[in-house]
């Protein structure tokens, strides 16, 4: 049986929406209170027991490769002045048996452009892809959970969740019938449908499994919406061959993309920190009295 071993981290894009502290850092590199958004990404995948991280990078994104490598000098000084605790959360970002591939994405022309740059790594296996906008917080981690039912249904699987009509336009949105209560068979998918025009309310968020054959469509379909090339085009012709899978996870989804779910992911984070929780939740209570 294959497993999903590879994942593919998008982290090319500009994050203009958090303009200027994206200025000159990337926007995966926002804490979320004290851990980067792109760290509970990899976090995420490394848990669903994927060894491979392969981030589609690009310009003023050096900060990303510099998180996941050995910081020797930091490393040098926490040692010198005994903080222990410190020093093991420093090292252990990434797990021994965890390899990091950087691929540089030189033109921003898509999430799909950015997946098929993975393609001379990921090769001929089945992989995930991880949004880290999309922020989830749940028990089992989220990927854990498709990686799973990838072990079982051998097909691609998206992420998915229920959003408001009116705001179809900021997703994919597929069409699909009911195998259970979580998991649906997707007959169709369109990137960001006009409310009026979507075929249902179910949106992708950031989590796909996709076999390799998504490669070839990504390879011959046209640019699409925003003159980009786009990830849900190339799904929307893979699913014309084999069978592709909706799940609706268990968890909270945070858009960590805009401000408002960046700063609602900031407060229930916070109400949940050992350090700060209850201090944090102190300070709330006293300012809704
Ligand atoms: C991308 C995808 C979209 C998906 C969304 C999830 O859009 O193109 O299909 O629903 O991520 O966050 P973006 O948010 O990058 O515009």
């Amino acid at each position: 049986m294959v497993k999903v071993t590879k994942a593919v981290f998008p982290v090319a894009g500009m994050g203009t929406r958090f303009l200027p502290a994206t200025k000159a850092m990337p926007k995966e590199m926002l804490p979320i209170v004290d851990k980067p958004l792109i760290q509970y990404a990899v976090e995420e995948a490394i848990a669903a027991g994927i060894t491979d991280l392969i981030f589609i990078t690009g310009r003023s994104k050096r900060a990303i490769p510099d998180h996941f490598d050995k910081a020797y000098e930091l490393e040098a000084e926490l040692e010198e002045r005994g903080k222990q605790k410190l020093l093991d959360l420093v090292r252990g970002i990434i797990p021994p048996h965890v390899t990091c591939v950087y691929i540089r994405q030189a033109e921003a022309l898509g999430l799909g452009h950015a997946v098929l740059k993975a393609k001379p790594v990921v090769n001929n296996e089945p992989f995930a892809v991880i949004l880290a906008d999309d922020l989830i917080d749940a028990t089992t981690p989220a990927m854990k959970q498709m990686t799973e039912l990838y072990s079982y249904y051998q097909c691609s699987i998206l992420g998915v969740q229920e959003v408001a009509r009116e705001e179809t336009g900021s997703y994919g949105i597929v069409a699909a019938q009911p195998i259970s209560e979580k998991l649906s068979k997707v007959d169709a998918i369109v990137e960001k449908p006009k409310p009026e025009v979507a075929p249902s309310t179910l949106g992708v968020v950031g989590r796909y499994i996709l076999t390799p054959r998504i490669f070839h469509h990504l390879e011959t379909i046209p640019f699409g919406a925003g003159g980009e090339l786009q990830l849900t085009d190339g799904i929307a012709e893979l699913l014309k061959e084999q069978q592709v899978l909706a799940y609706a996870f268990d968890g909270v989804r945070y858009d960590c993309g805009s401000k408002i779910g960046y700063l609602k992911a900031t407060v229930e984070h916070a109400l949940k920190h050992p350090e700060v929780a209850d201090e944090f939740r102190a300070y709330l209570d006293a300012r809704c009295d």
